[in-house]
C-alpha cells in the first residue's frame, strides 16, 4: 500500500503514474486500461485554504495538521484489520501541484509517525521544492522537523542539465541489495552530469541563494499580502522562500476559485511582460511563484508592478463585460 494525495505528480513512467492522480484522474477518463491501483490509497491533501478541512470552518485554535493527520491513520487502521501493513506514504514536503500548499502545523511529523509505528517508509519528494527553495534550510522537509527515509530531488539539481538523485538510509539501500541484483543504469553516476551537479550546488553556496531565497520571498510575501488588501481576487497568499501561491477566487467568503482570471493572467497580461508563470492546483487557479533562485529585488519589484497592472486589467475586462450584457 502507498498512501497519496489525490493532487500528486511523482512521474511519468507507468508505475508513478499509479501513484499520481493529479495525472491518473484525467487518464482514467480517457482509457480504461488507467484506473487507481487497489494498493494505492488517495488521502486528503492538506490544504486549510480549500481542502476537506478549512480554516474558515473551524475555529482558530482547531488542530487541523491532526485532523489532516488522522486521514493517514485511518487508511492505516483499517490496513491493519485486514492484516496488512504500509508500504510507504510519498508526498511533496510542499505539495506544489496542489497549489502551492503549505502544511498545517503537525501535519507532517503526525502523518510520518502514524506510518513509521505501522512499519511504512516514508518518502519526500523534493523534485520541486528543493536544493534550498525554502530559504530557511536546503530541503523542505526540514522546515517540519521530520526525517524522511528516502528523498527524491531532480529538476533543479542540474539548473537544466538532465540529472537526479535518491538519497536513502543504510537500511533501505541494503533491503535494496538483499533482493539479489544490484542496481545498474547505463548513465547513473556518470562525471559529466555529477561534475554538474556539483557546481551547481558550489553555485548556491557560494552565491548564498538559501538566504536571497529567504529575502526575496519575505519581500515578495509581504507585499503580495499588500496587494491582497487591495484586490478581492486574491483569497489566499501563502508561501515559504522562493515557493509562493495565490489563490485567486470569485468570491472570499465561498472561496470560488477564480479559474478563467488565473488563466488569463498568466496566458495574456503577464505574458505580453515576457513573465512566465504557471498556475496550479485541483482548479487551476492558484499562481504559482518558483522563480531561478537567482531571482534579485529588481526582478521582484518588475514582477509585482506588472502583476498589479494584470489585476486591475483582470477586473476591468470583467466590469467591462458586466456592462456590455
Ligand atoms: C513533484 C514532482 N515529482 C517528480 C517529478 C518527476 O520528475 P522527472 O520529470 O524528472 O521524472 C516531477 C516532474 O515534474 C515533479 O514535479
Amino acid at each position: 500500500m502507498c498512501a497519496v494525495y489525490k493532487s500528486a505528480y511523482h512521474g511519468h513512467l507507468t508505475s508513478l503514474i499509479e501513484i499520481s492522480p493529479y495525472k491518473l484522474c484525467s487518464l482514467s477518463k480517457a482509457s480504461d486500461f488507467y484506473s487507481c491501483p487497489p494498493y494505492v490509497h488517495i488521502v486528503p491533501c492538506p490544504d486549510v485554504y480549500r481542502g476537506k478541512y478549512r480554516d474558515c470552518n473551524f475555529p482558530e485554535k482547531a488542530d487541523l495538521g491532526q485532523m489532516y493527520a488522522d486521514e493517514i491513520k485511518s487508511v492505516v487502521d483499517a490496513l491493519a484489520k485486514e492484516g496488512k501493513k504500509p508500504a510507504c506514504f510519498i508526498a511533496e514536503s510542499l505539495q506544489s501541484c496542489g497549489g502551492q500548499i503549505i502544511y498545517p502545523n503537525g501535519y507532517l511529523s503526525k502523518a510520518f509517525q502514524y506510518v513509521h509505528d505501522a512499519g511504512g517508509l516514508c518518502i519526500a519528494d523534493e523534485v520541486q521544492v528543493g536544493f534550498g527553495r525554502v530559504g530557511s534550510h536546503m530541503w523542505a522537509f526540514e522546515t517540519y522537523g521530520v526525517i524522511p527515509d528516502i528523498v527524491t530531488m531532480g529538476k533543479p539539481m542540474g539548473n537544466g542539465h538532465p540529472v537526479s538523485a535518491v538519497v536513502t538510509t543504510a537500511e533501505v539501500s541494503a533491503a535494496f541489495h538483499s533482493l539479489g541484483t544490484s542496481y545498474f543504469n547505463t548513465f547513473g553516476g556518470n562525471p559529466v552530469s555529477c561534475a554538474i551537479a556539483l557546481a551547481v550546488m558550489d553555485v548556491i553556496e557560494n552565491e548564498e541563494l538559501l538566504k536571497n531565497a529567504q529575502e526575496i520571498g519575505s519581500y515578495l510575501l509581504s507585499k503580495l499580502n499588500d496587494l491582497k488588501s487591495k484586490y478581492s481576487i486574491i483569497g489566499d497568499v501563502r508561501g515559504i522562500g522562493l515557493f509562493i501561491g495565490i489563490d485567486l477566487v470569485v468570491d472570499r467568503t465561498s472561496r470560488e476559485p477564480a479559474t478563467d482570471k488565473a488563466s488569463q493572467i498568466i496566458n495574456s497580461l503577464m505574458k505580453k511582460h515576457h513573465i512566465i508563470l504557471s498556475r496550479d492546483g485541483p482548479y487551476s487557479n492558484v499562481l504559482k511563484f518558483k522563480p531561478p533562485m537567482c531571482f534579485n529585488k529588481d526582478d521582484a519589484v518588475f514582477l509585482l508592478e506588472k502583476l498589479e497592472e494584470a489585476l486591475i486589467e483582470s477586473q476591468e475586462s470583467i466590469s467591462t463585460k458586466t456592462n456590455a450584457l
